[in-house]
């Protein structure tokens, strides 16, 4: 499947991004987001918040770049708010603030919603696409 999705990556691009595509996500944006959901979990259950919350942090920094090369200024500003969120998650664990953990959290939940709202296309419980 490489090559079709370089195909339409190069259309996208030659078109101006004028057209709604949805593409089969690249093997390494569906690793991203498992991973980003199962840190995001594990935050949840408070463990090992604040390595998970800088693995986020990392995670979503790949992401942006991402979104960046193609343009996709949702994609890379809702990256970006993750970024900042997951970092802020990672300071308040090493301080016990766990008030600040929360803020953090909802911060975070935000950026997933805000671009999943724009760029995903979910087209069954195991499948989704990337649209733009
Ligand atoms: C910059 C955009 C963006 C952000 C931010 C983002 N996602 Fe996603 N996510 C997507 C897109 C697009 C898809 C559909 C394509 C795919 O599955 O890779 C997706 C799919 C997913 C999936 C399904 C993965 C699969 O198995 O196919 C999960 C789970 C997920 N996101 C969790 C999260 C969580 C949790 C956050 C926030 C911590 C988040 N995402 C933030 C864009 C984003």
């Amino acid at each position: 499947m490489k090559k079709p999705i370089a195909g339409i990556f190069s259309l996208a691009l030659m078109g101006g991004f004028l057209l709604a595509e949805s593409i089969d996500p690249p093997q390494n944006h569906i690793n991203w987001m498992k991973s980003v959901a199962k840190a995001n979990g594990m935050i949840k259950k408070g463990v090992d918040v604040e390595t998970n919350a800088k693995g986020v942090a990392e995670t979503f920094t790949k992401v942006g770049r991402f979104y960046k090369k193609r343009g996709l200024e949702v994609g890379v500003k809702t990256s970006n708010d993750a970024v900042t969120a997951a970092n802020a998650i990672a300071k308040a664990a090493a301080a016990s603030d766990q008030e600040g953990i929360s803020a953090g959290m909802k911060a975070l939940g935000g950026s997933c919603k805000g671009c999943h709202d724009v760029h995903r296309e979910k087209i069954s419980d195991t499948e989704n696409k990337i649209k733009w």
